[in-house]
């Protein structure tokens, strides 16, 4: 990494979605950091449903760019990360999370208790109940990813303008996968993007219950 590192208030205040990239490589370091900053994110009950498809190849990209309704910046990215769920991976890890969980300090009695608890609950999901704790579960990962990458002084643009089918054709996924959205990384080419503008508090946040403004 050869930037100047920026801190958490400068990469909030600062960034913006990159409306096109020069392709330049990222080093191969940087991409790891990058994807431990997501690894390490929170999820429910410490499931940790998150994969994380890394394309860099041009033919992969060029591909991606077909799946993403022809958004240039899916094949001109250093990177795209296209960030998953997989709605079965509770079933192979749930003993390995309980043993990374014993090994923090998690107790016994709920070590006992979690595996019925979490496999009820999941199992009690439909389809589209189980994209929506994908999602959940998965933003949060790909949105440290995207702080990450700003805050070691790359450009970024999360991606929601693909066809899911497509990219999962792409990426030749398991069934069980649902993309949740693809990171797109790198060095931005060309002006920033405008400041679209945010509403401020008094528009969107409410004191105790809705309706009371929060002052
Ligand atoms: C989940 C998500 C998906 C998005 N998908 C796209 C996209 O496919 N194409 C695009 O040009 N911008 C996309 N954006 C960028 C938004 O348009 C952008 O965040 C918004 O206009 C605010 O601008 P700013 O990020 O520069 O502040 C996406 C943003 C998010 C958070």
């Amino acid at each position: 990494m050869s930037f100047v590192p920026k801190s958490l208030g400068e990469v909030i205040r600062q960034r913006r979605s990159t409306p096109s990239f020069d392709g330049r490589e990222m080093a191969a370091e940087d991409i790891r950091t990058i994807l431990e900053a997501g690894l390490a994110a929170p999820s429910g009950y410490n499931v940790q449903p998150w994969r994380f498809i890394v394309v860099q190849s041009t033919e992969q990209k060029k591909r991606l760019r077909t799946a993403c309704f022809n958004q240039a910046k899916a094949e001109e990215a250093s990177v795209v990360i296209a960030c998953c769920g997989d709605a079965d991976s509770w079933r192979r890890d749930a003993d390995d999370i309980i043993r990374m969980g014993l090994d923090g300090g998690m107790s016994e009695g709920y070590a006992a208790q979690l595996k019925d608890y979490v496999e009820s609950y999941l199992h009690s999901l439909n389809t589209d109940q189980m994209h929506g704790w994908l999602n959940k579960q998965v933003t949060y990962a790909a949105t440290q990813m995207l702080l990450t990458a700003e805050s070691m002084g790359y450009d970024t643009a999360a991606m929601e303008g693909f066809e899911e089918d497509k990219v999962r054709e792409v990426l030749r996924l398991p069934l069980s996968y649902w993309v949740v959205s693809l990171l797109a990384i790198g060095f931005q080419k060309g002006p920033d993007k405008y400041f679209g503008g945010r509403f401020g508090i008094s528009h969107t946040c409410f004191a105790e219950e809705f309706g009371k403004p929060f002052k």
